[in-house]
């Protein structure tokens, strides 16, 4: 790895290219979000992609979900609007609006019904895209849907779910070979999440500085993907969204320990409700 490409993602670093909102600014300046995700017993990680979305900043957010989370996600998540698959799971991706940007796999699944309806909805998608969870293990399963991502795709993989869309490493440098590989080929940014969280976008690495081990828990990941996609949504391009994602995103989580929250009784919960206080340091 070239020293002069490898970036360490402080406050200082966030300042350089943040973008302070005006007096005159209104929704339309901050996109529209489109989650797509859940399944029968795992409505709730879209549920909270969709608050986290919010919490980011995007101006108007719908979640497009099976029916079977509907009253679910209209009583849970008032700000958002909610359009439902023909199916009972995830299957047509006949969504009405027309958006800035989509975040999807949370809580997916991986059926052939599933898997079909994701590569009709590739074939004919050129909206930005944050992928993360199912959907990656489907692109994992059917390594020719790549081929389909729109330019600088960004994909949130968990140390498994990145090993099984790239293959197995045998140490870190080798890993990150492997990820700049697969950038490159795919034109797509890779945030490796863990401990240290890591973007790598072709020659470009950047590490971050925020989060604690209360992140280990159900959920957090997919606050995650639902910020980047309410960045993404916003003005940012797809690599500061992904990096202003993996700070602000563990910034809330250290400003849910300042307040008092254990380590151990953190919730993905809890880091949506400080994702106010990571904002206020810029
Ligand atoms: N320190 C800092 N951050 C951490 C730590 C740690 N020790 N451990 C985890 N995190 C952060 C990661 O950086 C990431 O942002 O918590 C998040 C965890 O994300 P996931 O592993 O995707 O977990 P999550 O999505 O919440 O799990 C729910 O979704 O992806 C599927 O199969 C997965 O069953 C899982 C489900
Ligand atoms: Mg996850």
């Amino acid at each position: 790895v070239e020293p002069s490409s490898m970036f360490y993602v402080d406050a200082n670093f966030i300042k350089s290219f943040f973008i302070k909102r005006k007096k005159f600014d209104h929704k339309g300046t901050f996109g529209h979000s489109l989650l797509i995700g859940g399944s029968f017993g795992k409505i709730g990680a879209i549920v909270l992609a969709t608050k986290a979305a919010i919490g980011a900043g995007s101006g108007l957010t719908t979640a497009f979900i099976p029916k079977c989370g509907y009253d679910i996600l209209q009583t849970s998540v008032p700000e958002a609007m909610v359009e439902i698959d023909n199916d009972l799971e995830l299957a047509y991706f006949n969504y009405k609006v027309n958006p800035t940007v989509i975040g999807l796999g949370m809580g997916m699944g991986t059926s052939e019904k599933t898997i079909e309806g994701f590569y009709r909805f590739l074939k004919h998608n050129s909206t930005p895209l944050v992928i993360d969870a199912d959907a990656i293990n489907i692109l994992s399963k059917k390594p020719s849907f790549l081929e389909l991502l729109p330019p600088e795709t960004i994909l949130t993989p968990h140390p498994k779910e990145l090993e099984r869309l790239i293959g197995k490493w045998s140490n870190d440098y080798e890993k990150i070979d492997l990820m700049t590989d697969f950038t490159e080929k795919h034109n797509c940014i890779l945030v490796n999440k863990g401990a240290n969280t890591l973007v790598v976008y072709k020659k470009e690495k950047y590490f971050n500085s925020t989060g604690n081990p209360g992140l280990a828990k159900g959920g957090s990941g997919d606050v995650l993907t639902g910020m980047i996609t309410g960045l993404l949504a916003q003005k940012y391009t797809a690599l500061q969204a992904s990096i202003l994602g993996i700070y602000l995103h563990g910034k809330a989580a250290d400003c849910a320990l300042e307040k008092g929250i254990s380590e151990e009784s953190l919730t993905a919960s809890d880091v949506i409700q400080h994702i106010d206080n990571a904002f206020a340091f810029f």
